[in-house]
């Protein structure tokens, strides 16, 4: 199952939108596109499309995104596990759900971040530091119902919050701390 354009999309759709209206340069990457909603926010501003990498582990979604975005990287990836460059952004609308036994095996690649919800996240936030440009940023989408994040490697600032009925959304915005101010 491709994940359906949903409210977390839309809502990190509109800090990505912000980013790009202040700056269009540099490369980004849209880790776990799936219908490719944060890459089109990108290219509808004006962001050059050959400086977008989008990846995937669902094989059904790269097809669609391949088919999108012919002038991108389209890339089968587990997190970073396929990736070698470096990005002044990246973008990521997580599975960050604890886990459900009641889920559908389908839909919990999109949904299921780990037992406590944060796991899929933390490998993330562990991997991706090498893959930022000395002033690279991520836009990062949690819930409330996450449990388990560990922001220690980063400087995180909460750029907006939005209650839904069972849930709350936030979007953070992140920067690699140096060894220096991690010990500071
Ligand atoms: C919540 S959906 C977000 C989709 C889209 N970016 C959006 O904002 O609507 C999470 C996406 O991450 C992908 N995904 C899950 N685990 C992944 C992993 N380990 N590496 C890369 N992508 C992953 C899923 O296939 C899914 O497309």
């Amino acid at each position: 199952m491709i994940y359906p354009l949903s409210e977390d999309s839309f809502f990190l759709s509109s800090f990505v939108e912000k980013e790009i209206k202040k700056n269009k340069k540099g490369k980004i990457l849209d880790m776990g596109a799936g219908l490719g909603i944060q890459s089109e926010t990108c290219i509808n501003l004006g962001f050059n499309p050959k400086n977008l990498t989008l990846t995937d582990i669902n094989k059904e979604a790269l097809k669609i995104l391949r088919k999108k975005f012919p002038k991108s990287k389209v890339i089968f990836s587990d997190l970073f596990e396929n990736i070698s460059d470096k990005f002044d952004l990246i973008i990521f609308n997580p599975p960050y759900l604890p886990e459900d036994l009641r889920e559908p095996e389908d839909s919990k690649i999109n949904t299921t971040g780990g037992k406590k919800g944060g796991e899929i996240i933390n490998k993330f936030l562990r991997q991706a530091r090498k893959h930022l440009n000395k002033k690279g940023k991520i836009l990062l989408l949690t819930s409330s119902l996450t449990k388990g994040i560990i922001f220690s490697d980063y400087n995180r600032k909460l750029l907006g919050t939005k209650k839904l009925f069972f849930e709350e959304l936030y979007v953070w915005e992140l920067r690699s701390l140096s060894c220096s101010e991690k010990n500071s």
